[in-house]
């Protein structure tokens, strides 16, 4: 069973260890998380989470609220968003069905507030085995857009797909 829970300092030592697997830094290459400073803070704008399978972790899930997001990395944008990174920490771990359970989890829990209209994620335009992954979910594309030097794709999960899909007990 898979459950999403608070990340702590205890996990840095692991999260570290995932910033250095290749397919990590295939979807992220220039990001420094910066894990000793974020993690023991806890801004209201956002949750980092990691997801354990039977109690063993297996990947990260960061939740934000991008209008009130510090760096305003999304630029102008209203409430009723959300935006998700995600990612499995150990290659052995890929293409086993785990992000899927953790992504319906992740969009559960953002749509959980009544408020959100919207979820938000922007893979590079280069990872197109995420892009697969997101589209599959039921993700839409939305635009083409430059995150600082990174060509991005980003895509949009809306509430009113979630209550479809959620209605015809499709996740
Ligand atoms: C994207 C990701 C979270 C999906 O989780 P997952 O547990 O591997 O995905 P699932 O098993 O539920 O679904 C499998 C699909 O994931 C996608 N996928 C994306 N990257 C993958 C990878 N490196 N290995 C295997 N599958 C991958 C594929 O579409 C795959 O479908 P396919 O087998 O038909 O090719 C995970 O693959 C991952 O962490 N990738 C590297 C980091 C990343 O790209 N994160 C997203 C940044 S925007």
């Amino acid at each position: 069973m898979i459950q999403l829970r608070n990340a702590t300092i205890e996990d840095i030592p692991i999260l570290k260890y995932w910033d250095n697997q290749q397919h990590v830094i295939d979807c992220d290459p220039d990001d420094d998380w910066n894990w000793e400073y974020e993690i023991p803070r806890t801004p209201i704008w956002r949750e980092q989470l990691i997801a354990e399978l039977d109690g063993r972790p297996i990947g990260f899930v960061q939740i934000i609220n991008p209008e009130q997001e510090e760096s305003h990395y999304w630029g102008t944008i209203s409430e009723g968003y959300r935006a998700i990174d995600i990612w499995i920490g150990s290659s052995t771990d890929l293409g086993k069905g785990y992000g899927t359970e953790i992504m319906q989890q992740s969009l559960a829990r953002c749509f959980s507030v009544p408020a959100v209209n919207a979820v938000l994620i922007d893979p590079l335009a280069s990872n197109v085995r995420a892009i697969k992954f997101y589209e599959r979910i039921g993700f839409t594309y939305l635009e083409d857009r430059k995150f600082g030097d990174d060509d991005c794709k980003v895509y949009s999960f809306s509430r009113e797909s979630w209550e479809s899909k959620t209605k015809n007990k499709w996740l």
